[in-house]
């Protein structure tokens, strides 16, 4: 059943002519994990605050546990606090005036729980968020990862059964990223909690996400597992948003070199080749991409390499796992083998047939 679901919802803010969110539909199972990804101002928070009840959508419809909780063409909305969602946004907007305990246990004790049961789960919060050396402290004196933990174990002391969480790592350093990265895992494999989780990081989106939505300017690109969404994207936003080194784009007009090199792709303006799928030497398989290109630098980056070489203008990035056999200055040849060749149109779709190349 859909926890939420959204019906080409669009918002345009008072005194702006464009829509922020543009007829975006989107259904979130229950149990889901869904990644809201794409780059600043994308429209990822208005999308989370549409849902939250904190933003007026200017069209569309929105359902919440199969009931609408709003309706533009009918005048529905159904004020945040009456959704029964959980949510960590942007600015955590913890209570000032109240320490850290206090604001933990401030949505448990407006839900009338037993005085023993607030106690444990504030204890549980505080301990999973390495933050019990803080309880009695207030917000105005938390760093603002501090803060952010604490506006977390808030919303998980609470358990709702849908959280929407708002790049709610991003204050947090390397390790603690991790550490939090993991709970957030944990908590949705032992609790089923259904999340709705909005990052710019696609690392952050590929290992917790169980689908990824893309978004850009507004517009969903594609909704997939992870590996579909890095494996078959739908077009050269999403191949090229994923993925790290990025894509290699290999355009018709780049290079004349490279106009030879597309012509086993006679229906592909541009192809792409993803850094790990791209050899330098040896003998190409038949039907391979192939391009003549000089090594221009090679790189250690502690567990793996990076191979940076040139065919003209062409610019293309390998990655490989063991110490590659090259110079710098050396010619080779660079290859794909052909099922790992994305082929793309004019408008920058993504041809879904993968021809064998003659
Ligand atoms: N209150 C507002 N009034 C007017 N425009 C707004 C308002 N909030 C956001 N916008 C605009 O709407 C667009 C989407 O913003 P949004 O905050 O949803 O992006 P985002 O994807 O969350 O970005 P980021 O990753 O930077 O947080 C942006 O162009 C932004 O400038
Ligand atoms: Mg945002």
């Amino acid at each position: 059943m859909s926890a939420i679901r959204a019906e080409r919802v669009s918002k345009t803010y008072p005194g702006s002519t464009d829509r922020s969110v543009d007829e975006m539909s989107l259904t979130v199972e229950e149990g889901d994990f869904l990644c809201l990804l794409g780059p600043s101002g994308c429209g990822k928070s208005t999308t989370l605050r549409m849902i939250a009840g904190l933003e007026l959508p200017s069209e569309g419809r929105i359902e919440v546990a199969q009931r609408t909780v709003d309706d533009v063409a009918r005048g529905v909305h159904v004020p945040a606090e009456r959704r029964g969602l959980g949510f960590v946004f942007q600015n955590y907007a913890l209570w000032p005036h109240m320490n850290v305990r206090e604001n933990i246990d401030f949505g448990l004790s407006m839900q009338r729980m037993p005085g023993n049961e607030r106690r444990e789960r504030i204890e549980h919060a505080l301990e999973t968020l390495a933050i019990a050396p803080y309880a009695e402290r207030y917000p105005g004196e938390l760093s603002g990862g501090q803060q952010q933990r604490v506006a977390i174990a808030r919303t998980l002391a609470a358990r709702p059964s849908v959280m929407l969480l708002d790049e709610p790592l991003s204050n947090l350093d390397a390790r603690l990223r991790l550490e939090m990265r993991a709970e957030f895992q944990r908590i949705h494999r032992e609790t089923g909690t259904t999340m709705v989780f909005v990052t710019h990081d696609q690392w952050e989106a590929m290992t917790l996400a169980t689908r990824i939505v893309v978004m850009n300017e507004g517009r969903v690109q594609q909704v997939g597992s992870p590996l579909e969404i890095y494996q078959e994207p739908a077009n050269r936003f999403v191949a090229e948003f994923m993925g790290n080194p990025p894509l290699n784009v290999i355009g018709r007009s780049d290079e004349e070199s490279a106009a030879e090199a597309l012509g086993a792709w006679p229906g592909a303006q541009t192809v792409g080749v993803r850094p790990e799928a791209l050899r330098f030497g040896g003998e190409p398989e038949p039907g391979a991409f192939k391009l003549a290109v000089r090594i221009e630098a090679l790189s250690p980056t502690g567990g793996s390499w990076i191979i940076e070489a040139a065919a003209g203008a062409c610019r293309l990035i390998g990655t490989a796992s063991v110490a590659p056999q090259l110079r710098a200055g050396e010619q080779v040849v660079c290859w794909a083998t052909n099922r790992d060749v994305l082929q793309f149109d004019s408008r920058g779709d993504r041809i879904e047939e993968r021809l064998v190349a003659a």
